[in-house]
């Protein structure tokens, strides 16, 4: 949830080079953002609040520095809580990502002896670090037993300006080493340090790593034994991607979801065999998902019981560790993740991996945590997606999970025809018209508090992602629900000019849908329809051409886009949501 880069080398450029790579990782957390450099023999600190995207500050000439932006855990977003943080000396700072879970205990300890200025957990492994280096134990130690106190899943960065030195040490939050010329680096993913070093040390869970600028030393930081360096040389792609003729990333990667479909049609058939193949083969599949990927797994039931008659599980990130008992060594697992390191979702499929089950995925980042772990890790080759709301990555989960399961019934041809109708329905939906109609619509309900979204079948996971993408950019208070619960509950919450979207596709729900509608109707609800066809029930009517089961396709499209405008006509910003981060990695 934080992005971490720090830098050690003879250059004397520390400062911008933490600047920069900050900005690359902003994606993961931008409620504040700190930085540290050492100048002669103390540290320059630069801190504020807000995003870091347009800083421009100036830093002395230094070869050692480090820095976070922040997603607030504890303690509020402040310019004290943001990060680094120091010992009493204010020669040792901390940067950190995780959650220390026994914080109050340590903190309690330390209130007396040290002096502690922020609500921050990150603040006491400062003072852990000190108390052990007072002690008379080495920078290298001293981290190494600060570290093993610490209760919870933690990514820490300790620098230390008399040593010159920057000691990294993880557990389950992500931390790559960058080995460079003369000079070392190291940040929460590679996108913050492909420009400098082309090989790179992915820390495992319990390694920590000693940068200076001359050599990387390895740890095992429950028994402080040296261990090998395992350098992985980081040859894929990483292309960023521009805005180009677009406003926002959200909109950009909206309109990129054509081509995506399109890829993988062509470029995906071997991979969808591959899955099918597994899937065919395993004792129980279970797709596991979180937030907009875990709505993919969901449609992925649907997919695979309506095209393969074949049933596959479906179970959040979050709550499949608790509901894993049955699984074992035929049991297959697929994590679905965009950033591939959401870590409800690695927590668990580890602990799946323990059982002996299979793991594969379908995740956007090449070499992401998620990646690495998996036995099968497939790529969904969306792109780099850099707002923070999930868009061409869910539809390219889509299009890989239903052209798997027509692969798996031997319709491979049908699963290609279906997902061409669904690419001409998204134009469609995408085209100046539509989108004019869309725009409409957002004037029409922006000042509504509440929206609800209703759909059946696949088009139930489709209402709940609609609904997802409307309340995390434009903070309207939207829920999705199965249409057929309407009248179990939720038809308790419509009062007169409630909005409500009714996903009606043309295929066996397409009645039922109608029906709930006039239920919502009758009831003085303001009903919006995404069908191929305009109703008399319809008080607003968003043509969606039928692309039958990957209909979900074009109807989140066209969410997306009301979320983007409703977004804009309320002022805020699209790609940067209050509260989130691109990459969920505490739990
Ligand atoms: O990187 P992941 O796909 O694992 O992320 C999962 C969710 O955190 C993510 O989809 C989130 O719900 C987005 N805000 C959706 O737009």
């Amino acid at each position: 949830m934080c992005g971490i880069f720090g830098y050690v080398g003879k250059g004397e450029d520390a400062g911008r080079l933490v600047l920069e790579g900050l900005k690359k990782l902003e994606y993961r957390g931008y409620d504040s953002w700190g930085i540290a450099c050492l100048k002669g023999r103390r540290l320059e600190v630069k801190k504020e609040v807000g995003k870091i995207g347009k800083v421009a500050v100036r830093f002395s000439k230094s070869s050692l520095g480090f820095g976070q932006t922040r997603w607030a855990t504890h303690g509020g977003v402040t310019r004290t809580n943001a990060h680094p943080h120091f010992d009493c000396s204010g020669r040792v700072a901390v940067v950190h990502n995780g959650i220390v879970e026994n914080y109050q205990e340590l903190k309690k300890k330390f209130k007396k002896s040290h002096k502690i200025v922020s609500q921050t957990d990150t603040e006491i492994i400062a003072h852990l670090i000190e108390e052990e280096i007072e002690s008379g134990k080495s920078f290298t130690e001293a981290v190494r037993r600060a570290f093993l106190r610490l209760k919870g899943l933690n990514a820490v960065v300790a620098l230390n300006a008399q040593s010159h030195e920057l000691a990294a040490v993880k557990s389950g939050s992500p931390l790559v080493v960058g080995l460079g010329q003369s000079e070392n680096f190291v940040a929460s993913d590679s996108l913050g340090i492909k420009d400098r070093a082309d090989k790179v040390v992915f820390l495992s869970d319990g390694e920590l790593a000693i940068l200076d600028e001359n050599r990387v030393q390895l740890f095992d930081a429950q028994s402080g034994r040296k261990k090998d360096l395992k350098v992985t040389p980081l040859n894929w792609e990483i292309k960023e991607e521009g805005l180009g003729r677009y406003r926002h990333y959200l909109i950009k990667e909206i309109y990129e979801q054509p081509r995506v479909v399109t890829r993988i049609i062509k470029e995906k058939g071997g991979e969808a065999a591959y899955l099918a193949d597994l899937i065919k083969k395993s004792y129980g599949t279970y797709l596991v998902g979180c937030g907009t990927a875990s709505y993919a797994a969901l449609a992925g039931v649907y997919f695979f019981s309506t095209a393969a008659g074949h049933h596959l599980n479906f179970s959040l990130g979050s709550e499949f560790s608790y509901a894993e008992d049955f699984i074992n060594d035929r049991s297959l697992v697929i994590g679905i993740s965009q950033s591939g390191e959401t870590a409800d979702i690695i927590e668990s499929l580890n602990k799946a991996k323990k059982k002996g089950a299979k793991i594969a995925s379908l995740v956007n980042v090449p070499g992401s945590t998620l990646y690495r772990l998996s036995d099968f890790p497939i790529l969904i080759g969306a792109g780099q997606e850099r707002a923070v709301l999930s868009t061409k990555a869910f539809t390219a989960q889509l299009s890989i999970l239903l052209y798997t399961a027509y692969v798996l019934a031997g319709r491979g041809a049908d699963g290609q025809k279906l997902l061409n109708k669904a690419r001409r329905s998204l134009q469609y939906v995408l085209n100046k018209e539509s989108q004019r109609k869309i725009k409409k619509l957002a004037r029409v309900i922006k000042d509504r508090e509440h929206l609800y979204v209703i759909g059946r079948g696949v088009s139930y996971p489709a209402a709940l992602e609609a609904a997802l993408k409307i309340k995390e950019d434009s903070y309207i208070h939207a829920e999705g629900f199965a249409a057929g619960e309407l009248k179990h509950g939720v038809i308790a919450l419509i009062e007169k000019g409630t909005p409500c979207l009714v996903l009606a596709p043309h295929d066996e729900t397409f009645g039922a849908a109608l029906a709930s509608a006039m239920e919502i109707k009758a009831r003085g609800g303001y009903i919006i329809g995404l069908s191929p066809q305009d109703n008399e029930i319809f008080d607003y009517f968003i043509k969606v051409p039928d692309a039958n089961l990957a209909s979900i396709i074009p109807n989140t499209a066209v969410a997306q886009t009301l979320a983007y405008y409703l977004t804009l006509l309320k002022g805020y910003d699209p790609d940067k949501p209050r509260n989130l981060a691109k990459s969920v990695t505490v739990k």
